[in-house]
């Protein structure tokens, strides 16, 4: 056991109810932890309310109402200012992520712990805009949120110590294993994931079947999914995007993107959610 008893965690404002949002917020409440879910307007509130409705359904009546109840849906974050924690699921853009933290960092309390859900940027960076580096931390779930046992725990260069046990003692809270990253780009599963998936693509380029590909990596090497199966799942777009911030940030060639994913990404052909990736969706 730790020598830093961090506290626990009573309440936690989420903000942004999108995909990751909303299945974080479901996980937290299902833990039996007060949630505060935001977002910009109430159309985004109803859309993440639907999908957590949905990630429920299956659950006895009784258990959907207590979960329910433990969650305020708000357009306003300010509304979850007592929160121990904040986890930020905006969209993958550092002009928002720094905007939304400059707020939080002045209406939060001083001990609240600020942690955000990025995938690829910096916490460094995001930690930068608020007067308590030392708060700031990544707390990278994967998707889908209910279903994915790890929580990545980015440790920023300036996080400290009780951040990170906080967080850890967090994880165990809502039933997540947890690993810890440095702060470089990828963390550790996206800097070993994101350029096998784009070695996928470049065997495709060269002519391979993406079913020869996915049986390969499942028969050989025990993957429960094959990579052109799974790019489709996470979307072209998704990954390109992740290599071009790999590749911006070590300026090594080995993160550049493959030609046919950029087509990909030209031609609309996302994946699952467009019908169309590697395999062709109803
Ligand atoms: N999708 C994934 O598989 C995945 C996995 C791990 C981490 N992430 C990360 O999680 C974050 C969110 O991704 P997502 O897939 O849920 O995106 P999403 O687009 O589904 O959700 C983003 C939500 O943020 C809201 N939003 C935008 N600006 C806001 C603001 N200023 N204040 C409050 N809410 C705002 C949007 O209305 C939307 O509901 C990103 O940083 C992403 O990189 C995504």
């Amino acid at each position: 056991m730790s020598l830093l008893s961090s506290k626990n965690c009573n309440q936690v404002l989420v903000v942004g109810c999108g995909l990751m949002g909303a299945g974080i917020t479901q996980v937290i409440a299902q833990a039996g932890i007060k949630v505060v879910a935001s977002d910009r307007a109430e159309k985004d509130i109803e859309r993440g309310k639907k999908q957590i409705l949905k990630g429920i359904s299956k659950k006895e009546e009784e258990e959907q109402q207590q979960i329910l109840s433990r969650i305020t849906f708000t357009t306003n974050m300010e509304d979850g200012k007592d929160s121990d924690l904040v986890i930020e699921a905006v969209p993958e853009k550092l002009e928002i992520k720094k905007e939304v933290f400059a707020k939080l960092d002045q209406f939060m309390n001083p001990d609240a712990i600020l942690a955000s859900n990025t995938s690829t940027l910096s916490i460094a960076a995001i930690s930068s805009v608020t007067k308590r580096p030392e708060k700031v931390i990544g707390l990278h779930f994967f998707s889908p949120v209910p279903v994915m046992k790890l929580l990545e725990i980015v440790e920023g260069i300036s996080t400290g110590e009780e951040t990170l046990e906080f967080s850890k003692q967090f994880a165990e809270q809502i039933g997540k294993e947890t690993i810890v990253a440095k702060d470089y780009p990828g963390f550790t599963v996206n800097r070993v994931l994101v350029p096998m998936l784009n070695e996928a693509a470049y065997l495709v380029m060269e002519g391979n079947d993406p079913r020869d590909i996915d049986r390969g990596m499942m028969l050989g090497t025990n993957h429960p999914i094959g990579p052109c199966k799974l790019t489709d799942m996470v979307g072209a777009d998704v990954l390109f995007y992740a290599l071009e911030s790999l590749y911006a940030d070590f300026s090594d060639s080995k993160y550049r993107p493959c030609p046919l994913l950029r087509r990909m990404v030209e031609a609309g052909h996302l994946g699952k959610k467009s019908g169309q990736g590697y395999y062709k969706y109803e």
